[in-house]
């Protein structure tokens, strides 16, 4: 654990019982969420990108999902802690921003009411102050005319406005990590260029360290210290977004990368899914082939163990904090 380490998770396992079987959706990932920087998580749908963070947090269904590892979080454990203390954690620890707005606001409550609980949650506040501090938030997260905002239920906002006030919410209670799942890909890139802007400013200030998941690779490249790769569960690669970016080693990522869309266009960015255009699918959650997830549709095939034993992930030669599980090793730079 480096002595930054805001959140640490080590070796997590989620799998879901299922009708088929066990479904195991996330096999072993390890990370640290540094003070003041940015992990992306990057991976195709169901690569256990959403599952692996809401795990820590103790979101999935109990009785279905079977959550093993660790997660230290403010010196303590998460994995395993009643839902009490969880919750209290959600409130001021660790703050999230979810992929479906619609699901996590509360229809029944204006947002203004949402906002100031998540500010009183956090530390003892007189509710004018509260609601004050509320009407600030709005304003940082570009909502326009906030004041008259304050008093609108969620189903009178757009998608985008519904998905500034979660991103309010979760700063509300002043968090050390914020964790923002696809938090603005449904937003049009104006919009989403301020939100990132808007994290990256608060991040300064309060040194949050912030857990970025999406499918969008150019939003990567322009805010992450850190990436990591996931493909069936498993990091298949991780580094600093440099080392990453100049010099992916395993095949998936080389892939994601080379279907990478031009950068200076976002409307071509946005129209296509860049982690769409590699051929075929990732494998059953239920029967997992016995070597590395990827084989089936791997290009290279480098190594006989390929097909029956999983590559580990190790230390890529030259690289700072480069990793990559892959028998692969491309030569070159
Ligand atoms: N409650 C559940 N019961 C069974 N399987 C589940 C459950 N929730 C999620 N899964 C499965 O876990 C896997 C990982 O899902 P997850 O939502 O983490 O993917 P993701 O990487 O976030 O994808 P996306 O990019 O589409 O959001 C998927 O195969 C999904 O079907
Ligand atoms: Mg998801």
């Amino acid at each position: 654990m480096t002595s930054e380490a805001v959140l640490s998770v080590r070796d997590l396992h989620v799998a879901f019982r299922t009708r088929r079987g066990l479904a195991r959706v996330v096999n072993g990932v390890t990370y640290d969420v540094e003070a003041g920087r940015t992990l992306a998580i990057v991976g195709e749908s169901g690569s256990g990108k959403s599952v692996s963070t809401l795990a820590l947090l103790g979101l999935l269904p109990t009785g279905v999902a079977r959550v093993q590892g660790s997660a230290i979080f403010g010196g303590e454990e998460l994995i395993g802690r009643p839902e009490e203390y969880l919750r209290a954690i959600r409130g001021a620890g660790i703050g999230m921003v979810f992929q479906d707005p619609m699901t996590s606001l509360n229809p029944v409550l204006t947002v203004g009411r949402q906002i100031v609980e998540a500010i009183r949650a956090h530390r003892s506040t007189a509710k004018d102050v509260a609601r004050k501090r509320a009407e600030e938030l709005l304003a940082e997260v570009g909502i326009p005319d906030p004041r008259s905002r304050l008093d609108a239920y969620p189903h009178q906002l757009s998608g985008g406005m519904r998905q500034r006030v979660m991103i309010a919410i979760a700063l509300a209670g002043e968090p050390r990590v914020l964790i923002a799942d696809e938090a603005t890909t449904a937003l049009d890139v104006t919009v989403q260029a301020q939100i990132l802007e808007l994290i990256q400013r608060l991040q300064a200030e309060h040194r949050t360290g912030v857990v970025w998941i999406t499918h969008d690779l150019g939003v990567v490249a322009g805010i992450a210290h850190h990436v990591l790769v996931m493909y069936a569960g498993r990091t298949v690669e991780e580094g600093s977004a440099d080392e990453l970016f100049d010099r992916p080693v395993h095949p998936y990522t080389r892939g994601l990368l080379g279907s990478m869309p031009v950068v200076d266009d976002p409307r071509a960015a946005r129209d296509r899914d860049p982690l769409l255009t590699m051929p075929g699918l990732p494998p059953d959650p239920v029967a997992l082939p016995p070597g590395c997830a990827f084989f089936p549709r791997c290009p290279i095939r480098a190594d006989d163990r390929c097909s029956h034993e999983v590559p580990p992930l190790t230390q890529v030669a030259g690289g700072r904090r480069h990793r990559a599980a892959t028998f692969y090793s491309p030569e070159g730079p």
